[in-house]
């Protein structure tokens, strides 16, 4: 009985109804998504407000009576064709899904179809293969439309007329076309737009930007060379703007007045130019001859007076071309939290500020707001000392794969330097004088040596040593930071257990210590409150018992696969799996028996076939049993021969 209805209910299921509401109203929506469907299921539920009829392979779609209906879902069909009074009847329809279809055929009468529903909010036609003349037939008698996504057409070329009837629009995406050109007047006349996508087309300029109202341009994946503003002081709404993986080779000419809070650059090619000044001069050139048509106005710098008031929170210039540092470009944007610099090929980051007139002596100028730099993978070798002076409010440095030698501090230099001199001559960075620091990443640079109080002013929280495999550590390395540490990677070192000292830190709740040749767990590690361990891949053979025992209390996760642990001397094992600590690596890792590899869990699971003292001694105690056993026998026996002995005697007698 419970199975039949069990299988009811299932079949219920596979037809794919679930209803949501009240049951007396009947349901309010339907899925039939993935249902082998050739056609739209007769005898639809009038009261239907939510359709899915997604992924099934309707062609064709006839009249439809669903006047409560608002969604309808009929993306990745094989339709064709809409025919003419299909949707009239749905009044309220607010949401149109006829994504991956085959609209590109049967235009006049699909474009009738769609112009009869005058109501639509949102209406995704991607993926049909749509050229220019479709689209503008089917956007016909769309003003209520504030939503279009037309991804994956072949549009190329977008024309003024194309949104005439739908212009209330506030959102289009059509990115991943082949649009090399638009129209002047094409979105001009879209007085509600906010977000346009225009991401993977053709488009290779863009000479003056004029969307006032949009606060999110995605240019992403097209072969823009350049973008510019022709100046004038009307405020845009431009809030987002990601022109990453194209072809600029210079800054972008913005709107002066904006609401700029997020510039993507990377993946471009600007900064191949040599000097930061050299690239501003050539910017205004530019803008000069696009906007200007060469009525050069001398002296004005176009860039910078646009930069200059820019609320912007973020900029990414990652894998650009950049040899030298845009120093004085960059400190323009007082508001600036993140610089994302990695992946160029600046060596050298050098003070190249141009002198005030009047002035002999170079400008400071300062980041007042950065928080996060990240330089990773530039071949770094130097900072300048007036660059990190620059930074006031850092928090997060990512120096990855350059080749930087953190400095011991100046006093514990030669005194015969004098701490200018020092500055001038050697390449070393000094971080001890940045004091708000916080995460520091240092991964293969090449570091020499970590002098003693490398650190000394910052209060470090996470320190990222890893891949440096000739650093030589001192034990007095960590004083500065040992009381803030929470997080230390010092993974691929090579170092054995006399070349790592580590003092008492009772912050430190992440140590990878991984990739080295260790043997033994530093024995100041019980100060710590460690919540993550890795000791993959090193040399241990066990753990110091008591040790677990005392970081079980704090630790969730650790890593030991690649050791040579040996299985009967694993008490460690034990201790951490009885605290339910997770062992991500634990299928991973074996450990050696007498005369074995095998994997760690197997062991686990059957400890006492493995370890052959273990087996002893359950041999020793059955052994006991069986002699104990014998003797017991033996006595009683005797005992009965000679009651018996007795009986037989006095029977004799
Ligand atoms: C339309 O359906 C496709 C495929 O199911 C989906 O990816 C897309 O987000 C839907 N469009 C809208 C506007 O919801
Ligand atoms: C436009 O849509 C409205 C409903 O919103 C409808 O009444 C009208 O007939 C449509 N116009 C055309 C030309 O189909
Ligand atoms: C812009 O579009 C690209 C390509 O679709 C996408 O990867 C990127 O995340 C978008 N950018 C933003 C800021 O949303
Ligand atoms: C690690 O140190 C050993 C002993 O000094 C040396 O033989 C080996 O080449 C080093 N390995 C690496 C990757 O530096
Ligand atoms: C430890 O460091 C290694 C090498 O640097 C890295 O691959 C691994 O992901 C790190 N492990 C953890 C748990 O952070
Ligand atoms: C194990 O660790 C404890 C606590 O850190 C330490 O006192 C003890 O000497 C260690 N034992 C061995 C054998 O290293």
């Amino acid at each position: 009985m419970a199975k039949h209805m069990f299988a009811n209910l299932l079949l219920l299921w596979s037809l794919g109804f679930y209803t949501t509401g009240k049951m007396d109203d009947g349901p309010k929506e339907q899925s039939w998504r993935n249902k082998n469907l050739d056609s739209i299921p007769p005898d639809l539920d009038v009261r239907l407000r939510s359709l899915d009829l997604s992924n099934n392979f309707i062609r064709r779609l006839h009249k439809v009576n669903l006047p409560y209906l608002e969604q309808l879902d009929f993306s990745s069909n094989q339709l064709e064709l809409i025919s003419e009074g299909a949707l009239r009847d749905l009044a309220v329809l607010e949401k149109l899904n006829l994504s991956m279809n085959a609209l590109n055929t049967n235009l006049d009468r699909n474009s009738k179809g769609l112009q009869s529903i005058g109501g639509l909010k949102t209406l995704d036609i991607s993926w049909n293969n749509l050229g220019n003349e479709a689209v503008k037939l089917y956007l016909r008698n769309k003003s209520s439309l504030e939503q279009l996504k037309m991804s994956g057409n072949s549009l190329t070329w977008l024309t003024h007329d194309l949104f005439k009837e739908s212009e209330n629009l506030r959102s289009i995406t059509i990115d991943a076309n082949l649009i090399s050109a638009i129209d002047k007047g094409t979105f001009e006349a879209l007085g509600k737009l906010e977000k346009l996508n225009l991401a993977k087309n053709n488009l290779a300029h863009i000479c003056d930007f004029k969307l006032k109202r949009v606060q999110y341009l995605n240019l992403s994946r097209n072969s823009i060379e350049f973008f510019v503003t022709a100046e004038n002081n009307h405020m845009y709404s431009l809030e987002i703007l990601d022109l990453s993986h194209n072809k600029l080779l210079y800054f972008p000419i913005l709107p002066k007045r904006n609401q700029l809070k997020f510039l993507y650059l990377q993946h471009n090619i600007v900064g191949a130019l040599t000097s930061e000044a050299s690239m501003v001069s050539e910017t205004n050139v530019l803008y000069n001859e696009v906007v200007r048509m060469n009525d050069v106005r001398i002296g004005k710098n176009n860039l910078h007076s646009t930069w200059r008031l820019m609320p912007l929170l973020h900029i990414d210039l990652s894998h650009n071309h950049f040899t030298s540092f845009p120093m004085e470009t960059l400190s323009l944007l007082s508001t600036l939290e993140g610089l994302d610099f990695s992946f160029n090929c600046v060596q050298k980051l050098t003070w190249n500020v141009r002198q005030e007139s009047a002035s002999k002596y170079d400008r400071q100028l300062y980041f007042p707001s950065l928080r996060y730099l990240n330089m990773q993978s530039n071949g770094l070798v130097t900072i300048s000392p007036r660059f990190l002076k620059a930074l006031t409010q850092v928090e997060t440095i990512n120096l990855r794969d350059n080749a930087v030698q953190p400095c011991a501090p100046v006093a514990q230099m030669p005194s015969s330097l004098s701490s200018q001199q020092l500055n001038l001559s050697s390449s070393c960075i000094a971080f001890g004088k940045l004091k708000t620091l916080k995460h520091l990443s240092l991964e293969n640079n090449d570091i020499k040596i970590l002098p003693a109080n490398a650190f000394r002013e910052s209060s470090l929280v996470s320190l990222n040593l890893a891949r440096n495999s000739h650093m030589v550590m001192r034990v007095d390395s960590w004083e500065d930071i040992k009381e803030t540490l929470q997080s230390l990677t010092i993974s691929e070192l090579n170092v054995t257990n006399s070349e790592l000292f580590l003092p008492c830190m009772p912050l430190l709740m992440h140590l990878n210590i991984s990739n080295n040749r260790l043997n033994a767990l530093p024995p100041n590690l019980n100060c710590s409150p460690l919540r993550e361990l890795s000791i993959r891949n090193n040399a241990f053979m066990s753990l110091n018992y008591s040790l677990i025992l005392a970081l079980s209390a704090h630790l969730h996760v650790m890593y030991f696969s690649g050791n040579d642990l040996t299985c009967c001397d694993s008490n460690w094992l034990s201790a951490l799996n009885n605290s339910g600590i997770k062992m991500p690596d634990i299928a991973l890792t074996k450990c050696v028996t007498d005369d074995s590899s095998i994997p760690i869990e197997e062991y686990l699971k059957g400890s006492s076939l493995y370890c052959s003292r273990h087996i002893k001694g359950i041999h020793l105690g059955q052994t006991f049993i069986v002699i104990l056993f014998v003797t017991v026998f033996i006595t009683v026996f005797m005992m009965f021969a000679r009651k018996t002995c007795c009986l037989k005697k006095s029977f004799l007698v």
